[in-house]
């Protein structure tokens, strides 16, 4: 009798090593955060395909889900000293995140309360003892508070004392400032849950900073664009080149609660579609004088150790170096593999030491059918300097390759690539396709059904405008 079929949905796993094993064998030991699961079979059923090709359905998420939702609004340290500002746009709403005291950190809607002037434009960020208004003058201290109703004469039906700017919630959480616009959301630690929030906090990111940032639109609903990031299904057929030295079918998939899920891919191991293709060697010279190799020219052997182990040892040593860190405590696994947490609805977290990064994805405003995707590496603080101030984002055009942006290896901007000219495929796919819906995989495609769940969440609570 085939074993398969005595299991129940979302119980078959890849017959290879699971990500668990592969972990268990490292030389130091990984956390209990790493070395748990947390999966959950969520369903059978396809998506609709209306969520990424109707515009009214996009419309919706504006008034449900994005005025709902915390989102990661930007780094702490884009906002250091009291005064500085950082402008964060999603859909049509723009907040001006202000810096009000040491640890008081405001988000005020970006609109005049005269006849409604963005008190600052898209995309800015400096620093201010006001904001005044470019139109007629009005302007506000800092603190929110209005300094300035210009002819004041005229304005007798306008109490100034109670004229202060509207705020969205703020919370901080791992150098990250997230805002909420709705008044009667859970607190940010409720709504990640106390599992992911444990995790968040383990990884120290508020030790971090952005290195490089990078942003590019996408011609593809924002959806698809998150989703293309969410599995590691993909990897053979759209990144066969990092294939060898990266497990794929065998990686590890969990949820929290509502809002937060994770990948772990380990690297170091050989895809199990490619067993007995290639032995160890093969896999550390893939990884390390191949296309996107770090150590071009200078031949690692794996001897009687494992291409697993040498490239944690090496990475160790490289990183310790680079950022003028102490990382003995830090697992192999910590500093290897691929971990990728999904923050519902926007922002992922990647907290490992060898890919360390954020992405955001934002719809278009104007247009269902498009995207903003960013991607930021966020590389530990020098544990003996000053913390570097974050790098200016660089704005990619639809045209351009990642590779294009000053300090991404190409070999990952090649990466970056192969996913995004999948989604413009795929959303004029969805637009022809006779099928009405996505077929996801059990175990392998859990957190797009995940986060699919999500969205359907807040897209059946009524509109909620801010
Ligand atoms: S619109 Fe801002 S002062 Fe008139
Ligand atoms: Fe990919």
């Amino acid at each position: 009798m085939n074993k398969m079929t005595d299991l129940k949905p979302g119980e078959a796993r890849c017959p290879a090593q699971s990500t668990q094993d592969i972990i268990a064998r490292d030389k130091i030991a990984a956390p209990d955060w790493v070395r748990s699961e947390s999966y959950k079979y969520l369903g059978s059923e396809d998506i609709n395909t209306q969520r990424y090709i109707d515009p009214d359905y996009a419309k919706a998420e504006m008034e449900r889900l994005w005025t709902r939702t915390w989102q990661f609004a930007c780094r702490e340290e884009h906002i250091p000293e009291v005064g500085d500002y950082h402008v964060y746009d999603v859909g049509p709403y723009s907040f001006i995140i202000t810096r009000v005291g040491e640890t008081d950190i405001r988000a005020y809607f970006n609109a005049c309360l005269h006849r409604g002037t963005k008190l600052r434009a898209s995309g800015t960020e400096g620093r201010a003892s006001e904001f005044k208004c470019s139109f007629h003058g009005w302007s506000w201290n800092i603190d929110g508070s209005n300094k300035k109703v210009v002819c004041p004469w005229d304005f007798p039906h306008v109490d100034a004392a109670r004229l202060n700017l509207p705020e969205a919630r703020v919370e901080l959480l791992a150098g990250f400032v997230w805002i909420n616009m709705d008044k009667d959301a859970p607190t940010l630690g409720e709504y990640l849950g106390a599992e992911a929030l444990s995790h968040i906090n383990a990884w120290g990111l508020e030790n971090r900073y952005i290195a490089l940032h990078v942003q590019k639109p996408i011609p593809a609903n924002w959806k698809l664009t998150v989703e293309a990031f969410q599995e590691a299904y993909h990897v053979i057929e759209t990144h066969p080149q990092v294939a060898v030295s990266n497990a794929d079918a065998n990686s590890q998939y969990d949820i929290y609660g509502e809002h937060v899920d994770r990948f772990i891919s380990p690297l170091g191991v050989l895809s199990p579609h490619l067993e007995g293709k290639y032995n160890e060697q093969d896999i550390l010279d893939q990884f390390t004088v191949g296309d996107a190799g770090v150590l071009e020219g200078n031949r690692l052997m794996v001897g009687d150790s494992t291409a697993r182990q040498v490239m944690a040892d090496m990475f160790r040593g490289m990183f310790e170096k680079a950022a003028r860190a102490d990382l003995n405590s830090v697992s192999d696994s910590e500093i290897l593999d691929c971990f990728s947490y999904t923050v519902f609805p926007n922002c992922f977290l990647f907290p490992g030491i060898s890919l360390p990064m954020v992405y955001r994805f934002r719809p278009d405003p104007k247009d269902h059918r498009s995207s903003i995707y960013e991607v930021m590496f966020l590389r530990p603080v020098p544990k003996d300097g000053p913390r570097p101030t974050p790098a200016e984002p660089i704005m990619l055009t639809l045209e351009q390759s990642f590779k294009e942006a000053e300090g991404m290896d190409a070999g990952f901007g090649a990466i970056l690539d192969q996913d995004t000219d999948n989604l413009f495929l795929q959303q004029e796919g969805l637009e022809a396709s006779a099928k009405h819906g996505l077929t996801l995989g059990n175990y392998q495609e859990i957190r797009i059904r995940h986060f699919e769940k999500a969205v359907d969440k807040y897209m059946a609570m009524p509109p909620k405008k801010p």
